[in-house]
């Protein structure tokens, strides 16, 4: 017979540091998601002590499979194209500040014929979110029915679309309670948090891009590598082929941070050209992703240079409503930030730049609140470059002229620039490390 259950004593066993059963996790869970018996300060109290605690592996998985039980799971085993199952790989990233690679890189794998179903959420804080940047592409749609994801996957392969309610409808709340108890930093917690939604949409294989550095979420590689390996081992237990990259994320990527300015910037990618690193990152995840695809030999940088990869993004936006050939918004104010003196960008802070491009009005500070398609960052120098005082460093793009002065605010500091020939403790820094730090397997 199964043991009588309460929330008080889940609490105290974990406030206690003792590991919790799967009954005690499946129960909370559960309980917790239907509004149940489990009221929000008793989950409160729990993430805390979970945030404080930690879990065992058993825990982990338990507490995964209790969010994935708590929706339902998708199925693309009877994905077809000319007849031909279809093998899905998703990407997921912890999230950056300037990281759109998801926009050249869906459209990218997608164009040697893998299917990529990307259900992403909505940008919160720092880190902008990959549908309010589509949104910024005049007629976008982000909300699909689960019918048109499986059409769009056969036909065009590539999906960028919002994830359904009904996918680990547990992490929503749950994810909404940590945002506001100070919990939301827990290896255990995000580790379930990504792998149930990517395990309940039923992709085939999974390649993690786990971000490290001051605009990561876990800014220490010890703990990125940590999370990375707690997510590789998540995903190859539920029979899910995981890898992961453990990635830089101390500076933007690419020169734009927002919106519309990212869509452009994904364009000149999918154009052939754009920024090293942004093209560096994508096409290493591409290699990822078309090796777990079965594709180990496949050469992403020639769809990128002869256009493959354009058609199959052209195609996708178009089947969700977009006009790839309409012009993108562009801010009514535009404010430039010139550097203070002459020498070489040591350095350029990826979360200042986050913080600033979210106060112009590109991210929201609570969920559901709109943002702005033309607000962003576009930074006029990388870490390496020589620049000149007087000379543009940044240009702030806005609807609201009144949010410029705290977004310079946030921008204080975050560049450091060493005079020529100068001999400062900075000059001794590296000016910039490698983009991709190490490969994750189990
Ligand atoms: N992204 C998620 O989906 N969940 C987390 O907990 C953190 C980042």
């Amino acid at each position: 017979m199964s043991p009588v259950l309460d929330a008080v004593s889940v609490i105290a066993a974990k406030r206690d540091g003792c590991e919790l059963t799967d009954e005690q996790i499946t129960w909370i869970v559960d309980r917790y998601t239907r509004a149940d018996g489990v009221a929000e300060e008793q989950m409160s109290a729990l993430l805390m002590a979970i945030y404080l605690r930690g879990m065992t592996d058993r825990e982990i998985v338990t507490w995964t499979q209790s969010m994935i039980d708590s929706g339902t799971r998708m199925d693309f085993g009877e994905l077809r194209r000319d007849g031909r199952p279809l093998t899905t790989v998703d990407k997921h990233s912890t999230g950056g500040v300037g990281d759109k690679i998801t926009l050249p890189l869906a459209p990218l794998v997608a164009s040697f014929g893998v299917a990529v179903p990307q259900l992403s959420g909505r940008g919160l804080g720092h880190t902008g979110g990959t549908l309010d940047k589509l949104e910024s592409i005049p007629g976008w749609r982000a909300d699909l029915t689960t019918a048109q994801l499986y059409s769009q996957l056969e036909s065009v392969g590539a999906v960028v679309c919002a994830a359904g309610a009904d996918l680990a409808p547990a992490d929503r709340k749950l994810y909404a309670l940590r945002d506001v108890t100070g919990t939301v930093e827990s290896i255990p917690l995000i580790a379930a948090s990504i792998m149930s939604k990517k395990i309940a949409e039923g992709t085939g294989a999974l390649v993690l891009d786990v971000k490290t550095g001051s605009g990561a979420f876990l800014s220490s590689p010890d703990d990125a590598r940590r999370l990375a390996k707690t997510m590789v081992s998540l995903g190859t237990a539920a029979g899910v082929r995981t890898t992961a990259l453990l990635t830089d994320m101390s500076t933007p990527l690419g020169l734009t941070a927002g919106n519309a300015v990212e869509v452009a910037e994904s364009l000149e990618v999918l154009s052939g050209g754009g920024p090293a690193d942004v093209v560096e990152l994508t096409l290493a995840l591409a290699r990822e992703m078309l090796d777990a695809a079965g594709l180990p030999d496949a050469d992403p940088a020639a769809h990128l240079a002869n256009g493959r990869a354009m058609d199959t993004w052209r195609a996708m936006i178009a089947a969700q409503g977009g006009d790839p050939d309409a012009p993108l918004p562009v801010a009514p104010h535009i404010e430039v930030v010139r550097a203070p003196t002459s020498g070489v960008l040591r350095s350029l802070d990826a979360m200042a730049v986050g913080v600033a491009a979210w106060r112009l009005g590109a991210g929201r500070a609570v969920p559901g609140a709109g943002v702005q398609s033309e607000a962003g960052v576009v930074l006029h120098a990388k870490p390496g470059d020589t620049v000149t005082a007087g000379a543009p460093l940044y240009s702030l793009h806005t609807r609201t002229p009144g949010a410029i002065g705290g977004a310079v605010a946030a921008l204080d500091g975050a560049a450091v620039i060493s005079p020529p020939g100068s001999a400062t403790e900075d000059d001794s820094r590296p000016l910039t490390g490698p983009l991709v730090l190490d490969r994750v397997t189990v």
